[in-house]
């Protein structure tokens, strides 16, 4: 298969423009088929509710070269029904799955030349993105929806890649309440974030570590991934709240901690805990698994990582999620999607 000319190895998480993207538009009550586009701009009306209203809700999903040449997405099912979930939340036409996982399929197979090759680390970002765009001046749902996918070669999330980051509890901001949209994919979360985590960069720190907007104790999530912890004792932590985005990775990490031996416990953590574990980290589909070095709450710092060498379980959680999701180790839970190019 011929690849694009690019640098593989160096891909950071930027976009970069591919061949096509597909666009389905919902209008009376049913679905179109797809269109595959070339150029990777839209044009909507100047009153679509997703632009004014924040009817807008995205996925994240990743394509990945194996060894003998197949590609695979890392189950693209869950995907497809936490976009139904956010769609439901935001009013909006649910793209049903098999619309979903179809698309999926197609706009791999369209974008072959930009799927990273096996070994060099990055992988083929896919997102899913699902719009209002009706004209509309009132606060009311929209009557049409554009669902939209595009592809976009990726290295990792934060630039260090595997290289440990450091958190800080932010106490004052949050990105979302219970009752909220923070258990839902929509940009609305993110637009409320983008001022936090600017806020933690400007004092020299790589994330936000979130707290409930409730209580201002337990540990929510981090900016763009959830949160888990392992203790001296085997346990895997991690949050429990009706705040944060449930990751497919956190999901299936709890199935592989639970193989390595630790114990799974998915349950309200309550920031003090922090002092307690041994190893901490980030996940999500775009961070993978990114170690965290240290956690600065008030005016103390819990460091777990002395220079870069990652915490035993959590490198043992990498190697093992990225090996089922590379076709390397047996896909004994049928996890990855096989796309036939
Ligand atoms: N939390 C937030 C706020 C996210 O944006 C993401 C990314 O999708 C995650 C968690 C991780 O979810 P997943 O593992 O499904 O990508
Ligand atoms: C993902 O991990 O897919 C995300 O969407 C996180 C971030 C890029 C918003």
């Amino acid at each position: 298969m011929g690849k694009a000319n690019l640098d593989w190895s160096n891909l950071t998480f930027a976009y970069t423009p591919t061949n096509y993207h597909l666009e389905y538009y919902y209008k009376n009550g049913q679905w179109s088929e797809a269109k595959i586009v070339e150029q990777d701009t839209i044009s909507l009306p100047i009153a679509a509710t997703c632009l004014h209203y924040g009817q807008e809700a995205f996925e994240g999903l990743k394509a990945f070269e194996h060894k003998d040449g197949s590609v695979s997405v890392f189950r693209p099912e869950e995907n497809a029904r936490r976009m139904i979930s956010s769609a439901r939340r935001l009013l909006m036409a649910e793209p049903p799955e098999e619309l979903f996982l179809s698309a999926v399929e197609k706009i791999v197979k369209l974008n072959k030349e930009f799927i990273p090759p096996y070994g060099s680390g990055a992988a083929l970002y896919i997102r899913p993105l699902l719009i209002g765009i009706s004209g509309i001046l009132g606060v009311k749902r929209s009557e049409e929806y554009l669902f939209l996918v595009f592809a976009s070669p990726v290295g990792p999330y934060f630039k260090e890649g595997l290289k440990p980051i450091n958190l800080y509890v932010e106490e004052k901001l949050k990105r979302a309440a219970p009752g909220g949209t923070g258990n839902v994919k929509v940009g609305g979360n993110y637009a409320a974030s983008l001022i936090v985590s600017k806020k933690v960069k400007d004092m020299g720190y790589n994330e936000v570590l979130y707290l409930d907007a409730v209580h201002n104790k337990y540990i929510d999530e981090s900016g763009p991934a959830n949160f888990f912890g392992i203790t001296e004792d085997k346990k895997y932590i991690t949050p429990e709240s009706e705040s944060i985005l449930p990751s497919i990775t956190n999901k299936s990490l709890m199935v592989l901690a639970g193989e390595l031996g630790l114990n799974v416990e998915q349950r309200p953590m309550p920031v003090d805990e922090i002092f307690n574990l041994k190893e901490a980290g980030c996940c999500g589909t775009a961070a993978v698994i990114t170690p965290v070095k240290s956690i600065t709450y008030r005016d103390k710092t819990v460091t777990y990582i002395e220079g870069d060498q990652i915490g035993e379980y959590s490198l043992q959680l990498y190697n093992k999620l990225r090996a089922i999701q590379l076709g390397e180790e047996a896909d004994t839970h049928g996890w990855n999607y096989k796309i036939e190019l």
